[in-house]
């Protein structure tokens, strides 16, 4: 699987999604702006020693992004208030799996332009405004790797 975060800003929230990735095996792509510096203490921290073996790669913006997606990607926009539950997507293995920052979320317009592929984990609470990211992102990827049959579990 492929793990898109768009401009993060929590060094905690990155490192803890860089550790999924590498028990995971899936990709990580960190869209710029970042709220952090790379070599921020508490980024290491939360990924442990787990960068290492992260596939991961750094994009100057969206665009970028999207301009170097393979002609078959597909992807899937993780964003609360989306018409479909993210238990009802059915998940292959190189999609990829795109979360918001964490103050202000997906930018609406990205939302708006794929309403088929919009997200959203089902919440309780109506003073509850959003998850943390680095939740919604081991939900989502443990979703697509449970359809998957957890293939390739050592
Ligand atoms: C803290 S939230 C973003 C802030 C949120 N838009 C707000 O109203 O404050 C960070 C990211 O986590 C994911 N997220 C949080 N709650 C979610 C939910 N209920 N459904 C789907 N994604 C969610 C989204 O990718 C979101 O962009």
């Amino acid at each position: 699987m492929n793990i898109v975060l768009v401009e993060p800003e929590i060094p905690p929230n990155t490192g803890n999604v860089a550790r999924l990735c590498a028990a995971t095996k899936s990709v990580l792509h960190l869209i710029e702006p970042f709220g952090f510096k790379l070599d921020d203490t508490q980024l290491k921290r939360a990924g442990m020693d787990y960068w290492q073996q992260v596939e991961w790669h750094r994009w100057k913006n969206w665009s970028a992004f999207v301009e170097k997606l393979p002609a078959h990607a597909r992807l899937w926009f993780v964003e609360s208030n989306g018409a479909k539950l993210y238990s009802e997507a059915k998940f292959a293995p190189d999609d990829y799996l795109v979360f918001g920052r964490e103050t202000a979320g997906l930018p609406k317009k990205l939302l708006e332009e794929n309403p088929e592929r919009w997200l959203r984990i089902p919440m309780f609470n109506a003073q509850s405004r959003s998850l943390n990211l680095s939740n919604c992102v081991a939900l989502v990827l443990f979703e697509a790797l449970r359809q998957q049959g957890f293939k390739g579990e050592i």
